[in-house]
């Protein structure tokens, strides 16, 4: 109670009318809730096209259901979702519009007509590049990338990597000098193509990355590129017939939808990449039309809303129970963080006054389950968790679907009920709230229309906030402080800092320099 009183003190409008019914839940057993109100049965399960959510565990009942309704309202949620199909300039810092939406869906008004123009005319040579490459006989394709030219399409390549891809797939990120020597010991040049992916053209470790494979690929012809910088990517030594373009109102972690998944399209064929840019197009379309108590993407949100700034909440697990979509929590910490995870108010009218973004963290189970769900169960803190399994398996051992399946749904129940013992060590407290996303099956079409959910439900948590979901500033400062230490490391000159001056003047005595 304490903690709520402190956080009424600071709370800002919006949040006062969810208070009161945080003081009413915040102690009561989830077992209490959920056995008081049995229409949560039917009010807290939505299912959208192949996804079935389940937001029965959480610590919310209907009077606090209602009060998140009026927030969404409050906040022009159906307005603002308007503005973004309709490609008003909504990233304000950057004063453009983010339409990762015309990549995949059809939209008829303002600046989005005039993008899905764009992608329209691109659209047949992207395709018969990626037809090309398909078809070439190339045995290992190397995408290279980082951030979100990189997570989006790696977790595609993984997702789908039981359905026969035409090629090898590797992806180089990190310039670490060991990921680069050990790919190329696997590879022969001459079988290999290199896929370089960068908005800008600029990031370091892209171009770092990039110069290396193409100096051992010896092969222009086997090269391609992919940004919103084309000259940049010629300059560097892509053939023009092969760069691709991307567009300056995709923000980079919304863009797999894009040229971005070029790889993985000319891996995995036409129909796979027209499915996954289906699925979530029906996704677009459920957004924008259903109405907020029906609205996946928008319930998504208040949850993540309720739990950070009701409940006080500071963490969110992602816990994929299929190791296909092991690298979901990866893609969505840059999703989430790198959207929600600021302090300036959208409208320059100052900070925030309130919590942003949780962590998001996770893996996959049951792994997962033998290190740190210890800590889920009986830590301290609460920490939500978000459990994602795939209910058709595309592999024929029904035993281990069902021991994945059981233990999925039995840590939701474990963590939600707890057990009662004297012996305080063996005594689970319970009261851990948990959602559930059940996907019909691992395709294309499913994943498309799960990854649009999340991109969705970003959006609507910024909404509330009234941050900028879709500028990262945050990310310059280091990168230019990494430009500037790179000449201290190279004994040029001396760093500025006397910590950063000391660590270098130490690594440079122990490296022998
Ligand atoms: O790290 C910040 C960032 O700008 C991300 O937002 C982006 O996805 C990544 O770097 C890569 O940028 P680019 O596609 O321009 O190489």
């Amino acid at each position: 109670m304490a903690l709520l009183e402190s956080r009424r003190m600071r709370s800002p409008d919006w949040i006062e009318p969810l208070l009161p019914h945080a003081a009413r839940l915040i102690d009561q057993p989830l077992a209490a809730l959920l056995e008081d109100d049995p229409a949560r049965l039917q009010r807290d399960v939505l299912e959208v096209g192949p996804i079935t959510a389940c937001f029965r565990r959480q610590r919310i009942d209907a009077q606090a259901w209602q009060a998140l309704y009026e927030l969404a309202e409050r906040c022009s949620m159906p307005q603002a979702i308007e503005a973004m199909f309709r490609g008003d300039a909504i990233n304000a810092s950057e004063q453009r519009p983010a339409l990762h939406v015309a990549l995949r869906s059809e939209l008829e008004e303002g600046a989005a007509a005039a993008a899905c123009a764009e992608v329209r005319a691109a659209e047949p040579r992207i395709r018969a590049l990626a037809e090309s490459l398909r078809s070439s006989g190339v045995t290992d394709v190397v995408h290279v990338g980082i951030g979100g030219s990189d997570l989006g399409p790696r977790l595609l390549a993984a997702a789908l990597g039981t359905q026969q891809p035409a090629f090898r797939m590797h992806f180089m990120s990190s310039p670490d000098g060991h990921a680069l020597q050990q790919l190329i010991a696997r590879l022969q040049p001459e079988r290999t193509a290199v896929v370089l992916v960068s908005k800008s053209f600029s990031t370091e470790e892209t171009r770092l990355n990039g110069r290396l494979l193409l100096d051992w690929l010896q092969a222009p012809e086997r090269v391609y590129a992919i940004s919103a910088n084309v000259p940049a990517a010629e300059q560097f030594g892509v053939p023009a017939a092969h760069v691709m373009p991307m567009w300056d109102w995709v923000g980079g972690r919304y863009s797999l939808w894009s040229a971005v998944g070029f790889s993985v399209r000319a891996a995995f064929g036409e129909t796979a990449f027209a499915e996954l840019l289906r699925g979530a197009a029906e996704m677009d379309r459920h957004f924008r039309l259903a109405p907020v108590h029906d609205n996946l993407p928008i319930r998504h949100a208040l949850v993540a809303i309720w739990n950070r700034n009701a409940m006080g909440y500071a963490s969110q697990a992602v816990l994929p129970y299929d190791l296909r979509l092991g690298l979901l929590p990866d893609y969505l910490q840059q999703l989430v963080m790198e959207s929600l995870g600021k302090s300036a108010l959208a409208d320059g009218s100052g900070t925030a006054a309130f919590a942003t973004v949780p962590v998001v963290w996770g893996g996959p189970g049951t792994d997962c389950q033998h290190s740190y769900f210890q800590a889920l169960h009986q830590a301290t803190e609460t920490m939500p968790c978000e459990f994602i399994g795939v209910i058709r398996p595309d592999h024929p051992h029904a035993a281990m679907h069902l021991s994945l399946w059981s233990n999925l749904l039995a840590q939701g129940e474990a963590l939600a009920l707890g057990s009662a013992s004297a012996d305080l060590h063996r005594h689970y407290p319970g009261s851990r709230p948990s959602s559930v996303f059940m996907l019909d099956q691992l395709d294309a079409h499913a994943l498309g229309a799960l990854l649009a959910m999340y991109e969705h439900s970003v959006y609507a948590q910024s909404v509330v906030w009234g941050i900028n979901a879709f500028d990262q500033w945050g990310v310059e400062l280091g990168k230019k402080t990494a430009h500037r230490l790179a000449p201290a490391l190279r004994g040029e000159q001396i760093a500025a800092d006397p910590i950063s001056a000391d660590l270098v003047h130490r690594w440079r005595a122990r490296a022998g320099d």
